[in-house]
């Protein structure tokens, strides 16, 4: 299984902008380079977040997070025509944002955002009643643009979805970069376009951009597909080591409004999370509105050690405007379980029940979260559903037979015994 290639070179340049106090902010230069040291996504942008959170009293307070000083881009992805490019910057106290672009043979487009805020750090939200990380998912709005072209938009542009208004400005993106070379031909956000198109009155905006989104066929109610769904590989990295891989086929049975099933498209999907001495967790974003997390756990108190599944999540969200319509969790699995430095291995058909509504279903699995190797898997331990029957058949017969044979065998000494006694009583 080929790991991610992530490209070590990556370079991040912050440039102070914007002499005024007040709004002081700071663009975001990434430039992720591939395995031949060559550009493959390129990015610079300026954002900022509104955010409204509950304080210690009990009302609500909006805050506003810009982008500090010391910004990293762990995670970062080229992308190709199977896997989606990653945009993923990590900065202050514990704040990530991330935006994934998946590509067709004409065009690019952006995806889901995600975005992580850390209500720990103080200086952003002094009293903020619940401490810890937030994260939301909102869809991208961003119409498809051509391959090859740089997509510039020095306009704001909003995006507003649970509690957060995220703000976009002085944007320059290009992923799936050929040949090293941003390109000089320029694709337009409507708002830059010269003021002869509507875009300008902010009540005509409205009425134009309106019919766009209502164009699209609404998402919950999609056909379910009867076959089972493609097998995806997915890894995770820690540094410039591998320490998470998993091979799997995933499908949702959501039972909600209209029962349907759901094949994540692995083509579509990028794999994130994290892997820790004793947790490790892979989150999937399918790029379409499907988001599953997958919490492994090492068992301590066994004398062996060994890991397991402990937890998956499930948010479905609503293509159009990235709203959650479901938010499933279950933490109580005790699933996959193998010795550590091994891997687990099950292709028949397993089913992970989150709740009554949703049932996630596994194909072709094979895991390992945990210690893994130079890439590769390590010695599978299989699933009882794997294990063959035709192997194990002869074995349970066998074992019958046998204890016949030692049935008779036993009856025919007694039988001997009873017989001998009786001569010797007369
Ligand atoms: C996943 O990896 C296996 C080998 O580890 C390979 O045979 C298979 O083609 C890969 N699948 C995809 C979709 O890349
Ligand atoms: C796409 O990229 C992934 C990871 O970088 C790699 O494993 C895969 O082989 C690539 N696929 C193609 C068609 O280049
Ligand atoms: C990539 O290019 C940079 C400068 O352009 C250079 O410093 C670096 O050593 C190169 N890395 C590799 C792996 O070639
Ligand atoms: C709320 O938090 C602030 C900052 O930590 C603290 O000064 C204040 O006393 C807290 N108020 C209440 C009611 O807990
Ligand atoms: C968002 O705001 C609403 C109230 O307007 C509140 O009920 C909810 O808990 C908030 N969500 C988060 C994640 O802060
Ligand atoms: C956006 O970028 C242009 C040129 O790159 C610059 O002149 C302008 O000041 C920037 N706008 C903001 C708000 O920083
Ligand atoms: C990249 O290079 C190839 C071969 O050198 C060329 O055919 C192609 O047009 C180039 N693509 C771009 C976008 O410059
Ligand atoms: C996204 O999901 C919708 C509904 O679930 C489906 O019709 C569509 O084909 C999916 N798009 C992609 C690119 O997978
Ligand atoms: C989907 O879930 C429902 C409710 O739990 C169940 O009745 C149904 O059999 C499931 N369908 C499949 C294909 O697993
Ligand atoms: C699942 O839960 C983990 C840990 O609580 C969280 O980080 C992650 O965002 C959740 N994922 C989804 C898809 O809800
Ligand atoms: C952990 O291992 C112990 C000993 O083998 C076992 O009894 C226990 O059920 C395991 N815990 C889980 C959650 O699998
Ligand atoms: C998203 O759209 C759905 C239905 O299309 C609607 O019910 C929901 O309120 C919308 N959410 C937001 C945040 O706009």
């Amino acid at each position: 299984m080929e790991p991610r290639r992530s490209s070590p070179p990556l370079l991040l340049l912050l440039l102070l902008l914007g002499a005024s106090g007040f709004f002081q902010s700071y663009a975001v230069e990434v430039d992720v380079k591939d395995a031949s040291n060559a550009t493959c996504l390129y990015a610079k942008w300026m954002m900022r977040f509104l955010i409204k959170y509950e304080t210690n009293s009990s009302d609500y307070k909006n805050a506003t997070l810009n982008l500090s000083s010391g910004v990293t881009h762990n995670g970062s992805v080229c992308g190709n025509d199977t896997q989606a490019a990653l945009l993923a910057v990590q900065f202050g106290e514990g704040h990530s944002w991330s935006i994934n672009f998946t590509k067709t043979n004409e065009t690019y487009q952006g995806e889901f955002i995600t975005f992580t805020y850390n209500t720990n750090d103080t200086a952003v939200f002094p009293d903020a009643k619940r401490k810890g990380p937030i994260t939301i998912f909102v869809k991208d709005t961003m119409h498809p643009v051509q391959l090859n072209n740089v997509f510039v938009c020095h306009n704001t542009d909003f995006l507003e979805a649970e509690n957060v208004t995220q703000i976009f400005w002085n944007v320059t993106v290009q992923p799936f970069v050929q040949n090293g070379t941003i390109s000089k031909k320029e694709s337009r956000c409507r708002a830059d376009m010269p003021t002869s198109a509507p875009t300008v009155p902010p009540t005509i905006a409205n009425v134009t951009t309106a019919p766009t989104t209502t164009l699209s066929p609404a998402p919950t109610t999609a056909p379910k597909p009867v076959e089972n769904p493609d097998t995806g590989n997915y890894s995770l990295k820690s540094g410039n080591t591998t320490c998470l891989l998993a091979t799997v086929g995933l499908q949702l049975n959501v039972s909600q409004d209209k029962p349907h099933l759901i094949n994540v498209n692995p083509k579509t999907t990028t794999a994130d999370g994290a892997c820790g001495n004793t947790t490790a967790t892979l989150k999937l974003n399918d790029g379409n509105s499907t988001l599953i997390g997958f919490t492994f756990v090492k068992n301590t108190s066994a004398s062996v050690q060994k890991f397991y599944l402990k937890e998956v999540n499930v948010t479905l969200l609503n293509h159009l405007n990235g709203s959650v319509i479901s938010n499933a969790d279950n933490s109580n699995f005790s699933e996959w379980d193998a010795f550590l430095g091994s891997s687990y291995m099950c292709r028949k058909e397993q089913t992970l029940k989150i709740n009554e509504d949703l049932q996630v279903h596994t194909f072709n699995l094979w895991i390992q979260p945990f210690l893994v190797k130079a890439n590769k898997f390590s010695t599978a331990e299989e699933c009882f559903a794997d294990s063959d029957l035709n192997f194990l058949i002869p074995i349970a017969v066998g074992m019958a037979l046998g204890f016949l044979i030692i049935l008779v065998f036993i009856s025919y000494v007694i039988g001997r015994r009873k017989s001998r006694t009786g001569y010797q009583s007369v």
